[in-house]
Order: structure tokens, then sequence, then C-alpha cells
């Protein structure tokens, strides 16, 4: 039977084809440092307790019905003073849209803001535009980023492009590099898209910015910079992606929000509404509850992170000792999220290799749409147990050490 154009051409995700079959070889008894979803093992990242409890409340509540198609009101004023508390900036709940998650606001965004063949930029690695500019039928402008930048696209290599493109699709920090714009960095890139939008005619499609920073909340230095902060020209062109997904380890629970111009925001609402991609009720209900209590999410976000930073930058610290030592190795240091970029220098398919040899599953940057970096990984510590790192580090380094034996 033939289906439509979209359905027999789009490609699957290259992601979750290498952790679906790490998964079934786990099912299968195998013992794997299973490293590669972007996802929390519960049993380790819990959600927060009062998230959990109020979710459950509602539930008991029979707040079961359908939710305002943009948000419930009361989660979107909360999530006005959210915004302000952790980034700073002032938007109204008009100016607030909820959904199920990150995932069906990049994809709005992407629906009110591209027609087929309208140029799409966006750097790689990075976590799905490619499927994202498929599915709404962008020409890709890909920006391939380099090592030496932490994997973070630059004003220079984006501006020849910026004059033919209606989307630049930024995330900071970033999946899966773990690393984030510095001020500097990000006000170059945002002041092009103002100067850019200033020389384009009132009957010309505007650029905007796709600013997903879904990982805000998980950052372990100062100096994560966002596009308003740096630049407030930028603003009327800005729409920022959250959801609690990472932020609270909450990836089942789905809500998400975007905040942007008005005039977009009333747009991605008419299509999400369509869609039916609403946050659930009770979910909508026990996160106003849990975020009107600051400590509470002050007290869960300096534990949470502090686990996390903890296994990075052991994986971290020790891969720099391998490298000392003369292994081919390299990572970049962890500044925010569950990723760390990890580099082997060893040629052919290390991502088989590691699994067959050592145990270990991470995903390649090539998953990512990096072709060049092919000697980069992504390690996500997600489902890391701290009593596991030892071993995990022990095998890698078995597997360097015989590797290295094989080529010499
Ligand atoms: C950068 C980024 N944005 C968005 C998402 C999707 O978020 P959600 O699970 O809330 O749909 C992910 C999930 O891995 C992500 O890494």
């Amino acid at each position: 039977m033939k289906l439509s154009h979209l359905a027999e051409t789009l490609s699957a995700s290259k992601i979750l084809a290498i952790s679906n079959a790490v998964k079934e070889r786990v099912r299968n008894g195998e013992s794997i440092h299973n490293y590669t979803v972007g996802d929390f093992d519960p049993s380790i990242f819990p959600i927060p307790e009062l998230l959990e409890k109020e979710i459950i409340k509602a539930y008991q509540n029979r707040q079961t019905n359908y939710p305002i198609a943009e948000g419930n009101p009361e989660l979107r004023g909360v999530l006005s003073d959210h915004i302000c508390t952790f980034q700073g900036h002032q938007y109204k709940p008009s100016e607030i849209l909820v959904a199920a998650g990150g995932r069906p606001l990049i994809y709005t965004t992407y629906q009110v803001v591209v027609d087929p063949g309208d140029v799409v930029i966006y750097p790689v690695p990075s976590w799905n535009n490619e499927y994202y500019a498929e599915l709404t039928g962008a020409t890709p402008c890909v920006i391939h980023t380099k090592a030496e930048n932490n994997f973070m696209p630059t004003s220079e290599e984006i501006k020849p492009f910026i004059r033919d493109a209606v989307l630049l699709a930024l995330c900071s920090p970033q999946n899966p590099t773990g690393t984030f714009f510095t001020a500097i960095q990000l006000k170059a890139i945002c002041e092009l898209v103002v100067q850019e939008n200033e020389r384009r005619s009132a009957d010309q499609k505007k650029l905007y910015i796709l600013f997903d920073n879904i990982y805000n909340l998980l950052t372990y230095s100062d100096g994560a910079a966002d596009p308003v902060a740096v630049c407030p020209e930028v603003r009327p062109y800005t729409i920022y992606i959250d959801a609690i997904s990472k932020g609270f380890a909450a990836t089942g629970v789905r809500v998400g929000w975007c905040y942007g111009p008005e005039p977009v925001i009333v747009k991605m609402k008419a299509v999400l509404s369509h869609m039916g991609a609403w946050a659930p009720n009770p979910e909508q209900v026990g996160l106003a509850k849990f975020l009107q209590e600051p400590q509470c999410v002050r007290d869960f976000l300096v534990s949470f992170r502090a686990k996390l930073q903890l296994r990075l930058d052991r994986i971290y610290r020790d891969i720099l000792k391998f490298k000392a030592e003369g292994l081919p190795v390299d990572a970049i240091a962890p500044q925010a999220s569950i990723y760390l970029s990890l580099k082997i220098d060893i040629p052919g398919d290390l991502t088989s290799l590691l699994l067959n040899e050592a145990g270990i599953a991470v995903l390649p940057f090539a998953v990512f749409g990096a072709g060049n970096a092919e000697r980069w990984y992504r390690l996500s510590v997600g489902t890391c147990k701290e009593e596991d790192i030892t071993p995990l580090l022990e095998k890698f380094r078995q597997v360097l050490e015989s590797s290295c034996a094989v080529i010499h």
C-alpha cells in the first residue's frame, strides 16, 4: 500500500535504532552499561516528591477534564514567575504556551515559521533537527561545528547563510555535547539575526530563532547565555522551548512550554489545538502546585545537579588521565546537561567495539547529523549508578589498551 510521501520517505530515528538494539540485548540478559539514552533511571533520579504527590492528588480530585488549549491559566501564571526567577525575563501568560513536552512545541515552531522549501539553519551535532526539517519539508542548511568551539556554532559560521533562512534552530545547553553558549558567542549570533531582520522588507518573512533551553536548569558552571539576556532586540524573533523532562527528571510526565512573541504564540496555539498535544490536566495542576514552592524546587535542583555533576566530572577526570597516559581519548569539560562529549581516536566502528568488547553503549555524533565528527561520542549519565562508574572506567581502559595493542 502506498501512503503519503512523508510516510514513505521519513527517516527513522538513528538514535532510537541504536538505543532500541541495546535495550533488546539487555532484555536478553546481557549486562550492558547503557549510556545511550537522554533519559533517567527513576530508581536513581526520581521526579521531585512534591510534584509526584500533587499530580496524584489532582487525579484523586478527578481533575481529569480537557485542559485549556494553550495551557491552564494557573500554570501559565506560575510559569511566568518561573521564567522570571530562573531566566530573569518577563513573559506574560499570553506569551506562554503549554504542551505535552518539548517535542510538540519544537514541531509546532517549525510548522508556524517554515514553508516547504524554506531554509532552516541548524548546527550539527544537534538533537533531531534533521527530522523536524524533514517533517516540514524545509531545506536544511547544516553548520558543521568544531571541537575547539565546544561544538557550538559561531556567528562567522552562520553568517554566510543567513540571508536565505527563516529559522535558526539553536540549543543551549546543548544535546549531545553538554556545552553551552557564552554571552559573547551568542550575542554575535543574535546581532546577526536582528540586522538581517532589519534588512528584510515588510513583505518578506522574518528570521526566527528557535532557542531550545530544555537543559537550562542543569548547568555546572556560570556563564550560560540566552538570547534575550544578551541581546534584548532579538526578543520579537525568539521562541524559547522548555519542559520538565530534563530539569526535573520527568521525561515521562510530559509537560513542556514555550515562550516568545505573542503573535507567533497565538498561531502555535491554533496548530497545537488541532494536534491536541496538550499536557495532561492533572500533570498541569500538579506542576503548578510544585512550582509555587520555590524552596522545594531549589532543594530538588541542588541535589539532582550534584548527583549528575559527580558522575560527569568523575568520568571526565579519568578520561583525561587516560589521555595523559597516552591512550587515544579526549573529552570536553562537562558544562551542563547529562552528557559528556568523548573522543575515541581509533578508526573503525567503535560503537560496536565498545558494546561487544566492554559492554558500554554510547551514541556516535553521527546519529546527531555530524558525519564529520565521527570519532566523537555522547555518553549520557542519566542511567549511571554511582557504583558503576569504577567498573565502567576499568572496562573502558581495557578496551582502549587492547585496541592500541592491535593497532601497534
Ligand atoms: C535538546 C532537546 N530538546 C527537546 C527534547 C524533547 O523533550 P521532551 O521529552 O520534553 O519532548 C530533548 C529530548 O531528548 C532534547 O534533548
